[in-house]
């Protein structure tokens, strides 16, 4: 059976040179693995056999697949992330030291002649008790449904966070009908129906929606943690305003706070990081992004222009409504430094903050 497998992963891999999967896929290595081992490799794979216009092709499905399959993983990462095979991940949210930013440390897009924007700094992050999404049982995702809910109650007996957790999960005290899901999702506060994304459903990280799948909103509703999309937690700040540190310095301390909670443990790896179900993200886990109108380069309607100008600055460019989403209609896109590993979180907010700079000057440009 694994023959097979071999032989439709090489057929595909000279097919589609631009699938990071399957292209670090090497039989030589492949066969060295015991059954086991094969199986979990090839789970790992199957988005992007499913798939093979996929730019990644892989997710990790068990918390120590990145280093029980180093010899794969490395490659993997080396390849998207531009690094060495044997590079290693820090982490550090401290700004000190870093270059180009105000001498106070305070990246206030104001500065900039920006006005109140969108803010949002997300961390995805996994429990190191349970598989990956990838992998999971449907009473796995329910059992972690059920710890998290256990740990929002210590978040919402606080006065500075307090709020409510909101579940999908049929029969669940929290249950939410579609209505009310609706309105979240329109609030860009709860994530979409993962069965509309080919890549998680062929992963198997969409398995058994909308089962464990819920949120967590703060009373204000800028802190919020999504339970069951494609990471265990994406734990995530946003705001309305223009100090970038803001929703960074209150992330971290929601993290430490959230890490703190008796029983929850985070899977890290030595060598890697935070882990991640997607090799993209794995690191930091961290995605800082602004919501911004830049009606000049987006004016023929689509973000090509608005891409070609803001890849060379290090930024991704979506649209509005997240990933694989078009561009509003008054132009307004998500930006993002696209660098999530051997990068420190600290630097992440930094180059968003002189990325945007250098983009906006260009946006003026364009008038
Ligand atoms: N699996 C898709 C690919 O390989 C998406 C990867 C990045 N996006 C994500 N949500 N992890 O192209």
């Amino acid at each position: 059976m694994s023959e097979d497998a071999v032989a439709r992963i090489e057929g595909l891999k000279a097919e589609w040179p631009n699938n990071i999967g399957l292209q670090c896929f090497e039989a030589a290595y492949f066969v060295t693995l015991s059954e086991d081992g094969k199986a979990r490799l090839l789970n790992c794979l199957n988005s992007g056999i499913e798939n093979p216009d996929s730019e990644m092709g892989c997710y990790a499905c068990q918390p120590s697949d990145y280093d029980d399959f180093k010899p794969f993983f490395s490659k993997v990462l080396a390849r998207y992330h531009k690094v060495s095979e044997d590079t290693r991940h820090v982490n550090n949210w401290s700004l000190d030291g870093i270059e180009g930013l105000p001498a106070d440390g305070v990246l206030d897009l104001a500065r900039l002649g920006l006005p109140a924007l969108s803010m949002r700094v997300r961390a995805g992050r996994n429990l190191k008790e349970f598989p990956l999404p990838g992998s999971m049982t449907k009473d796995d995702r329910i059992g972690l449904e059920n710890k998290m809910m256990a740990a929002f109650e210590k978040l919402i007996a606080r006065p500075d966070y307090g709020g409510r957790y909101h579940s999908l999960t049929p029969g669940n005290p929290c249950f939410i009908d579609d209505a009310a899901y609706q309105e979240l999702v329109d609030q860009h506060i709860m994530f979409k129906n993962m069965d509309n994304d080919r890549y998680l459903t062929a992963a198997g990280i969409a398995a058994d929606w909308p089962y464990g799948r819920g949120c967590y909103v703060s009373a204000d509703k800028g802190f919020i943690i999504w339970v069951g999309e494609e990471d265990h937690l994406r734990i995530m700040c946003m705001q309305r305003g223009t100090v970038l540190n803001d929703v960074f310095d209150r992330l971290k301390s929601a993290l430490d706070l959230v890490e703190g909670i008796e029983g929850l443990e985070f899977a890290y790896s030595d060598d890697y990081g935070a882990v991640t179900s997607c090799p993209t993200n794995l690191g930091t886990g961290m995605r800082a992004s602004l919501h911004i109108q830049l009606p000049n380069l987006t004016s023929d309607g689509t973000d090509k222009r608005a891409k070609a100008i803001a890849k060379p600055l290090g930024l991704s460019v979506r649209g509005a409504g997240g990933e694989h989403t078009p561009i509003g209609e008054d132009g307004t896109v998500d930006i993002s430094p696209s660098a999530r590993f051997c990068i420190t979180e600290a630097e992440i907010v930094a180059s968003l903050y002189k990325a945007i700079a250098l983009l906006v000057e260009e946006e003026n440009k364009a008038a």
